[in-house]
């Protein structure tokens, strides 16, 4: 467990998306958010796995100051191997990568071997077997519930069963991996979401496109905490 996650598996855990924010008052929205938020979520797209471009390690290395919570970068990019050390340097506690996208193998071994923390994504469409051969080697399974690339797009609750299926594979095989939810999360689904077995819920516009979004996170988390 790294040192700056908090929770344990079974816990709710919010992360923002910083995606949905204003980036030129980063710093300060991560300070304001930093007492009612477990991990913040730092979206990298490459333009190729995903039609955007986001942000890379040097915004990510800015942003370390600014908030005691666990950095959580999901990687959707086509060649993680050549991006993930730059990240762990950058001050990454986490490194997610897309089980579609190439050497994801090698991929998870060489963020094992950089001493962050391992995540295997899988987008909407993208099977829960596909995973599972990997489900000793790392230590969070990001479910997407948008196909990636935009923050703001709406939930799919085809998504649901799949959840359902891993938080039993995940309960059964691998207790410590973390079972992280990511797209369309706001006070409408964070309920069933925890209910089919998500515990650390991504959140983008829910938070940053909030009037307040210090008190929206606090109102994600207890709707969470209620299911
Ligand atoms: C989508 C990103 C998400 C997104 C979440 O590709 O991985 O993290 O920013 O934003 P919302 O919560 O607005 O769906
Ligand atoms: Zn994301």
């Amino acid at each position: 467990m790294s040192p700056r996650d908090p929770g344990s598996p079974a816990a709710v855990r919010i992360a923002p998306s910083i995606l949905a924010a204003d980036f030129a008052s980063l710093g300060p929205a991560l300070r304001q958010l930093d007492p009612a938020t477990d991990w913040v979520h730092l979206d990298v797209m490459d333009g190729h796995f995903v039609p955007n471009l986001t942000l890379g390690p040097a915004l990510v290395a800015s942003l370390r100051p600014h908030s005691s919570r666990l950095f959580d970068c999901h990687l959707m990019v086509t060649d993680p191997r050549h991006h993930l050390e730059a990240f762990a340097r950058a001050g990454a506690d986490s490194c997610t990568v897309h089980v579609e996208a190439h050497e994801v193998g090698a991929a998870i071994a060489d963020a094992r071997a950089l001493g962050v923390r391992v995540g295997l994504a899988l987008n909407p469409d993208t099977p829960a077997s596909a995973v599972l051969d990997h489900l000793g080697d790392v230590d969070v399974i990001l479910v997407m519930s948008v196909f990636p690339g935009f923050a703001g797009q709406a939930f799919i609750p085809e998504v649901l069963g799949k959840v359902r299926d891993l938080r039993d594979e995940i309960d059964t095989h691998a207790p410590r991996v973390d079972l992280e939810i990511d797209g369309g999360i706001d006070q409408d689904t964070a309920a069933d979401v925890v209910a089919a077995g998500a515990r650390v819920l991504v959140a983008g516009s829910a938070i940053f496109r909030a009037a307040d979004p210090l008190g929206a996170a606090r109102a994600l988390r207890q709707r969470a905490q209620s299911a």
